[in-house]
């Protein structure tokens, strides 16, 4: 996610604003900038790349005096990440400044009327909209608060913006709307922020802006207005009690923590833009400039490769169109068989994997038609890719990659109900179920979470004397019970094994005995009472069995972990969060280093 940085006060700004974007480079950035108001301008400079590079255009130029400003990382959404999609964006007279982080899902139209209204945009972002219209309604009102709303009132999305008026050299406004934004209060000074880490060394004392709320800052104070009414907002200042490291990683212990429990804003930035829930229908113009492939490849690594893998069965279950699936490593050596009217998607959360790129740019070579599925804007595999899917969830930090799967699954998912929308392989009963429980998906995830999180908790205590597990699933839950064993594997250090749990008995169940664990996914679907039989093969050879499975269905197991039912497909929404904090809880528990593990880095750019 991008970072964001205001103050207005009595220091200089500029210095303020490159050490709070500083305190932000965790959320992870490839651009940054600073807007501040001197000698009767809005001076705006921004650079791509580290905020080292930035320091060195600013600190070329005249002393600053400014004590008005606003500063921003961008992580890249809409816009390669160069220079002029780099934030604050400016209007054509130079009298208004923003930042931005968020998506605006109707950009694209607003963009249009404001071109054929005379408007000149100058960079690639959605963002720019925003500084626009806030312009055009200033024009019109001569007032920042009618102004912004004016502006809000037109887009659909999530935004936290600042925002600089040329000719209120004595304010600073915000907004937000599913982004997070914290007002920090000073004495003779106040601040904005994405996260506290920006402004914690001058302050602790905040306002938590609710979704809807617009503040104005100046050196005295801050006021809160209601976007709906413009009416004022009485707010409570709130201390906090933190210290500086902990809210790097916005109040979580570990950035795989803070990832899984970020996975419900994950799938709603996932969807965002990408679902009328009001007709049922998709808008994913990236598949519309596509044809209707006779047969889909999948080339990933790692966890990549088990959303892959997790989309294949969506794929051929709702599309009925047939999907090889291939470790990119394998994929690359072993000659593949690419026919014309067949489509090669390239997953990728880093998009620098060396093994899925070279897969991608050996394909193109055979001429094939690449999708990317890919969550970095600008990297590799989506620059090389014929057509690209960005996954949106934000930086991924901590080398365990948690919810950057989640969001490959919403986009694979999204993939699977187009094409079979398409082709008519889809019933509208099935559609319009999973439409709206996906639009209710996240919010119950969110309530879930911590309940999860003490349930795992608990059961990796209950089970860390174990060297070895076993995860089990069938149909969609096996490339699941691959998954869990690898987040097991990679941050607890315990040897685990995902296999489909009909397998276990050519061979696997031999190994089974009271010290060796199984990890089994016996969730609401046709192939329950399968994974019963297995569960009571297991529990014949004394293996303990952990079992997710939903309240209501009979199967009895040693541990019991009931996960909420919203069908089977979303099902898949909880057990990977489960498996996840299950492999958090025991690292944690066993002293292992969540976010950097041993032997691993975050992308694999090296064969
Ligand atoms: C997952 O927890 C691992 N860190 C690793 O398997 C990762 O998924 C794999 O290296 C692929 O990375 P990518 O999605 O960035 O291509």
């Amino acid at each position: 996610m991008c970072g964001i940085i205001g103050y207005i006060g009595y220091r200089p700004c500029v210095p303020v604003l490159i050490d709070g974007l500083k305190r932000l480079e965790y959320r992870g950035y490839d651009s940054a900038g600073v807007a501040y108001i001197q000698e009767g301008e809005i001076n705006i400079i921004k650079s791509q790349g580290k905020i080292s590079s930035l320091e060195e255009k600013i600190y070329t130029k005249d002393p600053l005096h400014a004590t008005l400003g606003i500063g921003h990382t961008r992580w890249a959404t809409h816009g390669i990440p160069v220079e002029k999609n780099a934030h604050p964006h400016m209007d054509n007279d130079g009298n208004v400044a923003l930042i931005h982080n968020g998506i605006i899902e109707n950009y694209q139209e607003i963009k249009e009327d404001l071109i054929s209204e005379g408007y000149k945009f100058l960079s690639d972002t959605d963002t720019e909209v925003l500084v626009h219209l806030i312009s055009k309604g200033y024009k019109e009102t001569n007032h920042p608060l009618s102004a912004i709303r004016y502006c809000l009132e037109r887009i659909q999305g999530s935004y936290a913006i600042g925002v600089l008026f040329l000719d209120r050299p004595n304010e600073l406004w915000a907004a937000r709307e599913s982004s997070p934004l914290i007002v920090g209060v000073g004495v003779g000074e106040n601040f904005i922020a994405s996260d506290l880490p920006a402004f914690l060394p001058y302050t602790k004392d905040v306002i938590f802006l609710e979704d809807g709320e617009i503040a104005r800052l100046d050196r005295e104070g801050v006021d809160v207005f209601s976007k709906e009414s413009g009416g004022v907002v009485e707010k409570e200042v709130k201390t906090i009690p933190w210290d500086i490291t902990l809210a790097q990683k916005g109040g979580f212990k570990h950035f795989m923590l803070k990832e899984i429990m970020e996975q419900p804003r994950v799938i709603q930035e996932a969807l965002s833009g990408r679902i009328d829930y009001k007709n049922r229908s998709l808008i994913l113009p990236e598949l519309d400039s596509l044809f209707l492939p006779e047969k889909i490849h999948i080339v990933a690594c790692g966890t990549s490769f088990h959303a892959g893998f997790w989309g294949k069965y969506l794929l051929e279950r709702l599309a009925k169109v047939p999907v090889e699936v291939d470790i990119a490593s394998e994929f690359r050596y072993r000659s593949p068989i690419i026919g014309e009217k067949e489509m090669v998607v390239v997953i990728s959360q880093s998009g620098e994997t060396a093994d899925t790129l070279a897969g991608l740019r050996m394909v193109k070579e055979m001429g094939a038609v690449v999708l990317g599925i890919c969550n970095v804007v600008g990297s590799s595999v989506a620059r090389e890719s014929d057509k690209v899917l960005f996954t949106q969830a934000g930086p991924e930090i901590s080398v365990a990659s948690t919810k950057a799967m989640c969001s490959q699954m919403i986009v694979l998912l999204l993939m699977a109900l187009y094409f079979g929308d398409k082709k008519g392989t889809i019933s509208k009963k099935i559609k319009y179920e999973i439409f709206d429980n996906l639009g209710s998906l996240a919010n119950v995830l969110e309530a879930e979470l911590p309940s999860m999180r003490e349930m795992a908790k608990s059961l990796a205590i209950e089970y860390s004397f174990a060297r070895s597990f076993f995860y089990l699933g069938r149909g969609l839950n096996y490339p699941l019970a691959l998954e869990g064993a690898l987040k097991l594997k990679e941050i607890s250090y315990i040897h685990a094994e995902g296999y489909a749990s009909g397998e276990m008995k050519h061979g696997p169940i031999a190994l089974i005995d009271p010290s060796f664990p199984s990890f089994v996914l016996a969730t609401k679907d046709n192939l329950f009472q399968k994974v019963v039989s297995n569960v009571k093969e297991i529990q014949a050879r004394k293996g303990p069995v952990i079992c997710l499975t939903h309240a209501g269905l009979e199967i009895n197991v040693d541990s019991r972990w009931d996960i909420p039912y919203m069908g089977d497909i979303l099902t898949s929404f909880f057990i990977l969060p489960a498996e996840q904090l299950f492999a958090y809880e025991m690292a944690v528990y066993l002293g292992k280093d969540v976010d950097q593990p041993r032997n691993l880095a975050k992308s694999v750019t090296v064969e």
